[in-house]
Formats: structure tokens, C-alpha cells, sequence
């Protein structure tokens, strides 16, 4: 049987040290950028609250899948869209002052009718969710689900 010396005993616990530190530090950083319980956009709607709770000019902020859901009532009906802004991802938020959809990071603005750019860097548009009002009573942001038999 081989045996170890002092001097490899301890090299190898400096690895075992070093490889140990380095899982600790890089698997949070990883797990950060990969969550693995949140999707991109969930499956099932997901509820906002009472629609006579949210007044025209109002908005939400709700976490919606991986990212959050910007809700307004706006006077033409409730908008939502993915509130990471498609220039660098900054969380947009409803400037109800404006009348606009404002990114602070680097004075991106949008439309809140149709989510489209009025002013700064982002390329394109904020992605739209859909929305609807269920049976009971709730504002959802998410695909109205079709019933069994209601399919037309
Ligand atoms: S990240 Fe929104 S304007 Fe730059």
C-alpha cells in the first residue's frame, strides 16, 4: 500500500480546499442566472386582483414567470407588457405624471397602448401579455384558458 507524505497530504488538501471555494462561489452565481423554478412565461394565467381595484391611470407591478408584468389601466382598457425594457433589461416602470412607460436607466420611454418606443435606446418594443377578467371577477395576465366543451 502506497502511503502519503506530509508534503502531498497537505498539496492535496490545498486543492480540495481551493476546489471547494471555488464550487461555493460559483455555483450561486450560476443557480442566480439559472433558476430552475421560475419559467419565462407561465402556463397558467396568474391573477393581478380586483379589476375596480386597479383605477384608470393605475398600474401593477406583479412577478410574472422569470421576470415581472407591467400592468396599467390605461383610458383605453388594461395593457401589460414584460417590464424589462429590450434595450439592456432595466425594470421599467408607469410614470402616471407623463403618461408613459419610462425606463430609468437610460431614459428609454413607451407607449402604453401598444408597448411601442416614444424616445431613447431601446430597439424595439415591450413584449405584450395578454389579459382578461375571469369568472371570477380577477384580472389575469396570461392566455384565457378554453373549458372542456366551450371550444368553439
Ligand atoms: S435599459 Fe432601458 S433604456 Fe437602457
Amino acid at each position: 500500500m502506497a502511503t502519503m507524505t506530509r508534503r502531498e497530504f497537505m498539496r492535496l488538501a490545498g486543492w480540495a480546499a481551493t476546489v471547494t471555494g471555488f464550487a461555493a462561489v460559483a455555483i450561486p452565481i450560476v443557480a442566480y442566472f439559472y433558476p430552475k423554478n421560475l419559467e419565462e412565461v407561465p402556463s397558467e394565467p396568474v391573477p393581478v386582483g380586483k379589476l375596480e381595484e386597479l383605477g384608470v391611470g393605475e398600474s401593477r407591478l406583479i412577478p410574472y414567470g422569470r421576470y415581472p408584468a407591467l400592468i396599467i389601466h390605461t383610458e383605453e382598457g388594461i395593457r401589460a407588457y414584460s417590464a424589462v425594457c429590450t434595450h439592456f433589461a432595466c425594470l421599467v416602470k408607469w410614470n402616471a405624471e407623463d403618461g408613459m412607460i419610462e425606463c430609468p436607466c437610460h431614459e428609454g420611454y413607451f407607449d402604453p397602448l401598444d408597448g411601442s418606443v416614444i424616445s431613447g435606446p431601446p430597439p424595439r418594443a415591450l413584449d405584450k401579455f395578454s389579459t382578461f377578467v375571469g369568472e371570477d371577477g380577477l384580472l389575469y395576465v396570461g392566455e384565457e384558458q378554453q373549458a372542456e366543451g366551450d371550444q368553439a
